[in-house]
């Protein structure tokens, strides 16, 4: 069988996860990104989890050969020639967002579907920028994309069954369980996540310490990791741009941002990514300590 190609648009933290989960599952991957810097990052980052894996013996030698054979990389967008299917998971900005959709537009094959992995911006209006909204509509992601088994399908306002039933298939041949969301801000899981770690971040504005904010979670209600370690681990950054698109969406003051986020922000504590957010991180991305 012909082994079917995927693209995905974005480097980052969720375009090179999704990037390893597309080649895991066998398809031939190109990740594009036109910052040299983010494929050196991604190459460098999966290449130490492949080792870690082989060495804990989750993974053999051999497989992680044959994985990192189907993942290659490019600076280029005319490289989404010949997908079937393209993920953009570029910066959660609608103007960043609508931009690259016409890049892809113009150079991807007529017949492929271009997904975004919007956490919450408008399919719809995404969709409008390109010549095909039918063939679009959205696949939302979760950190880490190769171990979070949830995909959340959007579906804009002209997405067609057909596009929707190829992304249904590809997400099922990922390993992916996926739930249908609606096309309103945040999505399904965001709007319920996102409003408890700010009202976390709220609580170490106010005194409290991070530590016990997210013992109070982990050991109170079984979630793997605290909302405030988990908005170091997505990157504070994210968080705050997804609470942002909620406050703005649904034009309601219970969704107001966190100011300590926005402080966080313009300082440069984006969180595990940046070596500091509500922890403080060694360049192995272990915790050393609180910055609160
Ligand atoms: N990228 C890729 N793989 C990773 C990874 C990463 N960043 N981190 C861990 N893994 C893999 C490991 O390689 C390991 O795989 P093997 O079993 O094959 O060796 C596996 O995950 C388990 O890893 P560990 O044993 O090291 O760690 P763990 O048991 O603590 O699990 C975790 C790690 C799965 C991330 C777990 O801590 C967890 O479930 N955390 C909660 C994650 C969560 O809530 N995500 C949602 C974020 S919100 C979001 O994404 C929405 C948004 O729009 C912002």
């Amino acid at each position: 069988m012909e082994t079917k190609k995927v693209a995905v648009i974005g480097a980052g933290l969720m375009g090179s996860g999704i990037a390893q989960a597309c080649a895991q599952a066998g398809y031939e991957v190109v990740n594009i990104d036109t910052f040299a810097s983010a494929i050196e990052k991604a190459k460098e980052n999966i290449t130490k989890l492949f080792e870690r894996k082989v060495a804990k013996g989750s993974m053999t030698e051999d497989k992680k050969k044959e994985i990192l054979g189907r993942l290659n990389y490019s600076e280029n967008f005319e490289d989404v020639k010949g997908a079937f299917l393209v993920v953009e998971a570029v910066p959660e900005k609608i103007e960043i967002k609508k931009d690259t959709f016409k890049r892809i537009d113009a150079v991807a094959d007529p017949e492929t579907i271009i997904v975004s992995n919007t956490s919450g911006l408008s399919i719809s209006e995404i969709a409008s920028v390109t010549n095909r909204p039918q063939k679009v509509m959205g696949a939302h992601f979760f950190y880490p994309a190769p171990v979070m088994k949830l995909l959340e399908l959007v579906r804009g306002l002209v997405t067609s069954d057909e596009t929707y039933d190829t992304v249904k298939e590809f997400a099922a041949a990922i390993g992916k369980t996926t739930v249908d969301a609606p096309e309103f801000p945040g999505f399904m899981v965001n709007r319920i996540l996102v409003p408890m770690q700010n009202e976390a971040a709220f609580m170490v504005m106010e005194g409290s310490k991070p530590e016990d904010v997210d013992n109070a979670m982990k050991l109170g209600c079984n979630h793997p990791m605290g909302p405030i370690e988990l908005t170091d681990f997505v990157g504070i950054d994210t968080m705050l741009a997804t609470m942002t698109g909620l406050y703005n969406g649904f034009h309601d003051s219970k969704y107001r941002p966190c100011p300590l986020l926005e402080t966080m922000v313009k300082s440069g504590m984006l969180g595990k990514k940046s070596g500091q957010g509500f922890y403080k991180y060694d360049e192995k991305g272990n915790k050393i300590g609180s910055s609160f």
